[in-house]
């Protein structure tokens, strides 16, 4: 089925108002959240290594975890470090490389986190309560990254969510003018591929740290192409019409 070439030209330019002001308002509204979620990622993973801005650090401490250490040993070398004597540090960290047992919390352990840990840790609330075995292990394990089960939460609603605001995004700009085919094509596939991507690399930092530039690349490249498509959209919807230029093109039928 083809237009005869004369049939008027669909296309961003040439669409009614009250089109041009639904998909400026839907455009609008992804744009703003895409910005917003640039700030959370700040504020989270960007925060992940103590150091504002997201760095390779940020994603493998997120994803990979710190796996030289516990969150206690990394703290009692950091910022509790004054907080128990030398002799009583080594002691913790020596219980904690022996895997935390149990039978040696009641006579050894449990004497120094009550005279050095417990007096904050325990009374003051929102700070981790120290004052049971079964509290102190869960900072003493392994800090090995995102767990599998919070990666396929994540996911999925990424992949699910992202993918609704992606196929919007590229139908209004597969409506644009003036790129070559090919281009045009290329451009709409981007978002899903990089999408792929960037849910594909957190994985493999799960395991591989190395992975984490990929995820950067990975979003990065996400919000740059979507960026692309929602600026190009929205000046061929207002400005070009404003300016006078229309065009031809039948942006959604191939024409022999
Ligand atoms: C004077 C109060 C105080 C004492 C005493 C203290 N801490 Fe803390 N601790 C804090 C505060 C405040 C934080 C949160 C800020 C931070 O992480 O540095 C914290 C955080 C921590 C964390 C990180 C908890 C988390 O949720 O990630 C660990 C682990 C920790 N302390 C271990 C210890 C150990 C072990 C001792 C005893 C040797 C100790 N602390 C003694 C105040 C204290």
């Amino acid at each position: 089925m083809t237009a005869p070439e004369s049939s008027p030209a669909f296309n961003l330019p040439s669409l009614s108002l009250s089109l041009r002001t639904l998909f400026t308002g839907f455009l609008a509204v992804i744009g703003l959240g895409m910005l917003m979620s640039g700030a959370q990622i700040l504020l989270t993973h960007g925060m992940a290594d103590g150091e504002f801005g997201v760095s390779r650090n940020d994603i493998v401490f997120s994803y990979y975890g710190n796996r030289n250490g516990s969150r206690m040993a990394e703290k009692l070398a950091g910022t509790m470090k004054d907080k128990a004597s030398v002799a009583d540090r080594a002691k913790l960290i020596e219980w904690i490389k022996a895997g935390s047992p149990r039978e040696r919390w009641a006579p050894d352990v449990q004497p120094i986190v009550s005279s050095n840990c417990a007096k904050c840790h325990g009374t003051i609330p929102g700070l981790a309560d120290f004052r049971t075995y079964k509290a102190v292990t869960a900072f003493t394990k392994v800090n090995d990254g995102a767990s599998i089960s919070a990666l396929t939460r994540v996911s999925h609603i990424h992949l699910f969510g992202i993918a609704f605001i992606s196929f919007f995004v590229c139908v209004i700009f597969s409506l644009s003018v003036g790129l070559p085919k090919w281009l045009k094509a290329t451009v709409i596939a981007l978002p899903f591929i990089f999408q792929f991507i960037d849910i594909l690399s957190w994985w493999m930092t799960k395991w591989y740290p190395g992975f984490a530039y990929m995820t950067i690349v990975g979003g990065f490249s996400y919000h740059a192409s979507s960026a692309f498509m929602i600026l190009t959209s929205l000046y061929q919807m207002w400005v070009m019409p404003w300016r006078g230029r229309t065009s031809d093109e039948h942006a959604w039928i191939r024409l022999p």
